[in-house]
């Protein structure tokens, strides 16, 4: 085996164990600082974003192993999405933040709450941050395989069932055309519901049209060719199908439950 795939292939160093709970007891105090409920915001689609998206504009140590979700996503392909593609846009955003006279201090949210106001470049690379740091946190090794709890009851509320619910959202997964996200969101009233961006926008974003959805992002699967061709190559069902097994339902319910 090649020593890359080797290196792939090890369980987590000490250090990157630290760095992981590190991050891990920083995000925490991040959620308890309840930092974004000082944000005001007109938009009440959005306003009542949970802590627990609290989004900086430095990209995260990823909180795993690359081969950790290996049951769905590649290590190379995890590797590559992670430490090319999702680093490219965190750099980007801080040259478009610094260009545009962004506090990047603040969370990225305040920036896609109001993305209307600002260049294509922001709109791209703050929704392609975003986008990643939450999707490497709505995954897990550890998946419970389904919702529980008041997230499972919305769930069955909105959608009639959990097995309606993933078929309709793996539908809006697959049938996105070219790039971009589906997602399970939180509307205005709080109620779920599934739908699709194209390229990196999202719930958060304040643009215009009958046609976008807004409102409190709470899942969000990627279906740019970046994030399964190497395994799946033209197969995006198949992508979609096996990623249901590394759904991170605790995070997700953690948001759920801060709206
Ligand atoms: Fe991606």
């Amino acid at each position: 085996m090649p020593n890359f795939e080797k290196k792939l292939m090890e369980p987590l160093t000490p250090r990157r164990k630290f760095i992981t709970t590190s991050v891990k007891a920083g995000l925490g105090l991040y959620v308890g600082s309840g930092i974004l409920s000082s944000c005001t915001s007109t938009n009440k689609a959005t306003s009542n974003i949970p802590s627990s998206l609290a989004t900086g504009f430095t990209q995260q140590p990823l909180p795993y192993a690359y081969n950790a979700l290996i049951e769905a996503i590649d290590a190379q392909t995890m590797e590559i999405h992670y430490s090319k593609h999702a680093a490219a846009y965190a750099t980007n955003l801080n040259d478009a933040a610094k260009a545009e006279g962004v506090d990047n201090s603040k969370p990225v949210e305040d920036v896609l709450r109001n993305i209307s106001k600002y260049s294509a470049k922001m709109r791209n690379n703050g929704g392609g941050h975003f986008n990643h740091e939450f999707f490497w946190k709505c995954m897990s090794p550890q998946s419970a395989g389904k919702p529980s709890g008041n997230l499972a009851t919305a769930i069955d509320s909105s959608f009639g069932s959990f097995d309606t619910f993933k078929i309709q959202f793996s539908d809006a997964g697959k049938n996105r055309f070219g790039s971009g996200w589906a997602w399970l969101y939180a509307d205005s009233n709080k109620v779920l519901k599934i739908g699709s961006t194209p390229n990196q926008d999202n719930p958060l974003m304040n643009l215009p049209g009958d046609s976008v959805i807004k409102g409190v992002p709470l899942l969000g699967i990627d279906v740019w060719e970046h994030a399964y061709y190497l395994k799946y190559q033209n197969k995006r069902a198949d992508y979609v199908e096996s990623w249901w097994n590394v759904v991170n339902w605790d995070y997700v319910q953690q948001s759920f439950e801060k709206i």
